[in-house]
Formats: C-alpha cells, sequence, structure tokens
C-alpha cells in the first residue's frame, strides 16, 4: 500500500505555508511563498485574496514532487484571522480583504457595542468584545462606507475558508475562526443571529459552520488540475491560525500558556471547559477538539515589528543577503546579540498598528524610549526584540489569570521568531523561565492544520493523540544576570503606554 501523507496551509499574512505530514507525525517538507500587503492610508491593512490562491498554487507546485508515490489522504487548513473576504453573487471577490490589523473601525465597534447594550450585554452574545480587528465591525464599515460594494456581497469568508473555497468550490467555516468575528455564540458554538439583525446585517451573509476536525468539502477537479493533486481529496475544516497553533504546540489542553511569534503575537492556551471573557480583556473562542475551549491576548505587531524595522533600517544588511551574505534577519540578530541586554536603557513599545492586548486602543502608536548619543543600530535591533517580550510577558500574565492552575514553570515559544536564539534568550531571561521549542513550532499553523486532518482522515483518534508526536526540540535557561536589568526595564515599560497615551491621535 501507498505511504499515506496529509497536507497544512497556513494562509499568513507574509505569506502562506505548505507542510506534508505522515502518519506517524513527521514533517517530509514545508514550504512558504510570499504575497504582498497593502496599506492604503494609515492604520488600514488589506490583502487580495487571489494572491493567496496563487500562493497556495505556487507552493503546492514546490512540495509536489513529495507526493510522487504517496497518497494525499487529506488536507487542513489555517489562515489569519479576522479576514473580511466579501463575495458577490458569482463568488467573486468584492474589494480586497481588510485584515484582522486594520484599524478603521472603531466606530462601528463603537456602535455595535452600544446596540448590544453595551461591552456586558455584547458579552452576553458573544463573549468577547468587538474589536477592530474583527470582522463585524469591517461589514458595517463596509456598509457606510462603501454601499456599491455591500450591496454586491452576498457571503463573507474568512481568509482559509475562502481557499477552501477555491479548491473545493464549497462555501463553509469552522467554530474557531467563526467566534472572530465577534458575531459568533462561542458559548453555544453557532452564529448569533439576533446580534446580527440587531446591527442590520443580514444572518444570510455568513456561511454553515463546522467543527475544526469534521470534513467539510473535497478538492474538486479544477483545482485538482490547477494544483497538481488528486480531486475528491477531504478537507478538514481547520482553524483560525491563533487557536490551531495551540493545537500544533500540544496546549489545547489546559495547563500551559503557549506563545506563538508570527507577524502578531499570540498568547494562549486551552480551557478546561468555558469561561466568561474576564472584563472582555481577551478573546475567547472554540477551540479545535469538538466542544473544546480556548483563551489568548494578540500583540498586534510581533514578529511585525522586527519585519518593520529590518525593512526600514535594514538597508545593507538586505543588500549583504543579496549579494551572497547571511539572512538580513540573521545579521541584525547578530547585532542585538552583540549589545547588552537592556540596550543600555532603549526601551521599545511595539503598538505600530495601534494595539489590543493588554491594552485594546486602535489609536496607540510605537516609541523608543531613552534614546543616548550612545545608541547604534544593535540597540534598536535588540529594543524591538525586548519591547516584544516585554509586551507578550503582559499579554501572558493576562491569559494566564484565565485558569489559576495553569502553571508558569515555562514557556513554549513557537512562530517565526522562535527560530532566533537571541530572541529566544531575551524570551527566558524576561520571563525569568525556560524556553522550550517542540516539534513543528517553527511552523506556525500549518504544523496543527496537518495534525487537524490527520484526526479528520484517521491517522489518529483525537486531537490529544495527535500531540503525542509533538517532542521538544531545544530548551533555553534564563541568564540569573540579567534578571535585574529586565525587572527594571519592564517596570518602565508597563508605564509607557499610560504616559503617552495623551500624545496619540483623537479617536
Ligand atoms: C488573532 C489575530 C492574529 C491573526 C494573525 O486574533 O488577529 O493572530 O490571526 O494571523
Amino acid at each position: 500500500m501507498a505511504a499515506t501523507c496529509v497536507m497544512g496551509i497556513d494562509v499568513g499574512t507574509s505569506g502562506c505555508k505548505v507542510l506534508l505530514l505522515n502518519e506517524t507525525g513527521e514533517i517530509l517538507c514545508s514550504v512558504m511563498e510570499e504575497y504582498p500587503l497593502y496599506t492604503p492610508q494609515a492604520g488600514w491593512s488589506e490583502q487580495d485574496p487571489e494572491d493567496w490562491w496563487q500562493g497556495v498554487i505556487r507552493a503546492v507546485g514546490r512540495l509536489r514532487g513529495k507526493l510522487e508515490g504517496r497518497t494525499l489522504a487529506g488536507i487542513g487548513l489555517s489562515g489569519q484571522m479576522h479576514g473580511m473576504t466579501a463575495l458577490d453573487e458569482n463568488f467573486r471577490v468584492v474589494r480586497r480583504a481588510i485584515l484582522w490589523n486594520d484599524q478603521r473601525t472603531a466606530a462601528q465597534c463603537a456602535e455595535i457595542t452600544a446596540a448590544a447594550g453595551g461591552l456586558q450585554g455584547l458579552l452576553a452574545c458573544t463573549n468577547n468584545p468587538m474589536l477592530t480587528g474583527f470582522t463585524g465591525g469591517k461589514i458595517l464599515w463596509m456598509k457606510q462606507s462603501e454601499p456599491e460594494n455591500y450591496a454586491k456581497t452576498r457571503l463573507i469568508l474568512n481568509p482559509k475558508d475562502y481557499i477552501r473555497f477555491r479548491r473545493s468550490g464549497v462555501c463553509c467555516t469552522e467554530v474557531s475562526d467563526a467566534s472572530g468575528t465577534g458575531l459568533f455564540d462561542v458559548k453555544n458554538r453557532r452564529w448569533h443571529t439576533g446580534l446580527m439583525e440587531t446591527i442590520g446585517l443580514s444572518p444570510a451573509l455568513f456561511p454553515p459552520v463546522h467543527e475544526s476536525t469534521e470534513i467539510t468539502a473535497r478538492v474538486s477537479e479544477e483545482a485538482a488540475r490547477l494544483l497538481g493533486i488528486q480531486p475528491g481529496v477531504p478537507i478538514a475544516g481547520g482553524g483560525g491560525d491563533a487557536v490551531i497553533s495551540t493545537t500544533g504546540l500540544g496546549l489545547a489542553k489546559p495547563g500551559r500558556v503557549g506563545v506563538t511569534l508570527g507577524t502578531s503575537g499570540v498568547a494562549a492556551m486551552g480551557l478546561s471547559g468555558y469561561i466568561d471573557n474576564p472584563r472582555g480583556a481577551l478573546q475567547i473562542s472554540c477551540g479545535n477538539a469538538p466542544g473544546s475551549y480556548h483563551a489568548m491576548g494578540v500583540t498586534l505587531a510581533a514578529a511585525g515589528s522586527y519585519q518593520w524595522f529590518k525593512d526600514t533600517f535594514g538597508d545593507y544588511e538586505a543588500a549583504a543577503e543579496q549579494a551572497g551574505g547571511k539572512n538580513a534577519f540573521m545579521q541584525l540578530d547578530a547585532l542585538a546579540a552583540g549589545t547588552p541586554a537592556g540596550a543600555d536603557g532603549l526601551i521599545f513599545l511595539p503598538y505600530l498598528t495601534g494595539e489590543r492586548c493588554p491594552v485594546n486602543d486602535p489609536a496607540a502608536r510605537g516609541a523608543f524610549l531613552g534614546l543616548t548619543l550612545l545608541h547604534k543600530k544593535g540597540h534598536f535591533a535588540r529594543a524591538v526584540l525586548e519591547g516584544v517580550a516585554f509586551s507578550l510577558k503582559q499579554v501572558y500574565d493576562l491569559v494566564r489569570s484565565a485558569d489559576p492552575s495553569a502553571c508558569a514553570d515555562e514557556i513554549v515559544l513557537a512562530g517565526g521568531g522562535a527560530k532566533s536564539p537571541v530572541w529566544r534568550q531575551i524570551f527566558a531571561d524576561v520571563f525569568g523561565a525556560p524556553v522550550r521549542t517542540v516539534y513543528g513550532s517553527a511552523e506556525g499553523g500549518s504544523f496543527g492544520a496537518a495534525l487537524v486532518a490527520g484526526v479528520s482522515v484517521g491517522f489518529w483518534q483525537t486531537l490529544e493523540a495527535a500531540a503525542g508526536v509533538i517532542r521538544s526540540e531545544s530548551e533555553t535557561l534564563p541568564n540569573p544576570g540579567t534578571a535585574e536589568i529586565y525587572r527594571v526595564q519592564y517596570d518602565i515599560y508597563t508605564r509607557m503606554y499610560d504616559a503617552l497615551k495623551w500624545s496619540f491621535p483623537a479617536r
């Protein structure tokens, strides 16, 4: 019998990642294809869904060779959450998708909250505040600001669900991504049609919802031709990237908080059952295992801050990379590693695209504090890495407080940023705890998506059993010599937002 494998696809913000996993949970290969992000105005963030699909076609093309002699048993989907993808009656995209880090909808979010009877009323419906990143406010924004586009819209999908549609012709979503629309009754795992009607949105705009491990569709003949794979391959529900990454870290069961360093930074954990969202400070969603729940907090610009730093100040490193030298990030990492812990007093607030957690403030801005003539490029690079770690420590503590039994004996770190040894050391030092990476943790959502697909096609009976393949890969111990430096820096960091907020643009 031919060997079998499953495919995990993650429709991320910087690009899409596709990996193949065999029946014993070994990653056979993984590829990434980039696509552009558009910022038509400050605070706006958009992508063209066609770019996602073309990225998937290119990525699958690159690993097709690995499929030879193997049967592709199933596909799992993961993707950036909250991206409003509007389709017309012919399933054509109406406008560019408005992404999770877009901040244009503060007025609409306030309107929805008021219509629901205030924050408590909204939490009673969905167990989440209406964050600017969420889909609900964006649909209302389109209705008010682009009525011609709204009039054409018949269906709203999430990014990974758009890829499901292009692969199969089937339009549907699953509970973890639906939770991030802000229009989903998380407790009862169904759309909150009452809230939709209260704010003037038709429930007909939203697709059917499945559990993450259910088989929802099969690869169509046309998509099979384009992708060079067999038609009829089952496609599992999958999950929003921030939730399915927790599954991929083996943390879907409660007990530990994981930290993922992607474009956004996410501190997240599985919950032992449904909980009320404390003051609406967190994002509570359905988990990937049927009937399970998930808590998280998001720093909007985590690896995204470092990417911005490289794109803005890393011309020299980029040119050296082009000329055959080391990767530009690795060169910046080396500068950061050669700079003392605490960056000689330079502190970075990473609110480059507003912030969601621990403060929900779309108008927040980033800052460098403590600049002197002493500071060189390496100080800035290090301050960016440290500022993101400070931010995620605040978020981590908030998430952990949702389940007093969760322990903080180690930090499981994942995402592309976790590949950087200097960043891992900074996390260990700032958190004062060992940092662990696990098998698949650098792959982000695509690994979790493949595990979910593996469960839906019977490689494993449950997600818990699938998590058995996740083994420890590296451990970074904290350096006690930096503890006092970081205690002082963190104390200053936690006061920066309050001290600076008067200077942020009027809301
Ligand atoms: C989660 C969130 C981000 C995006 C990034 O709520 O907004 O993690 O999903 O991909």
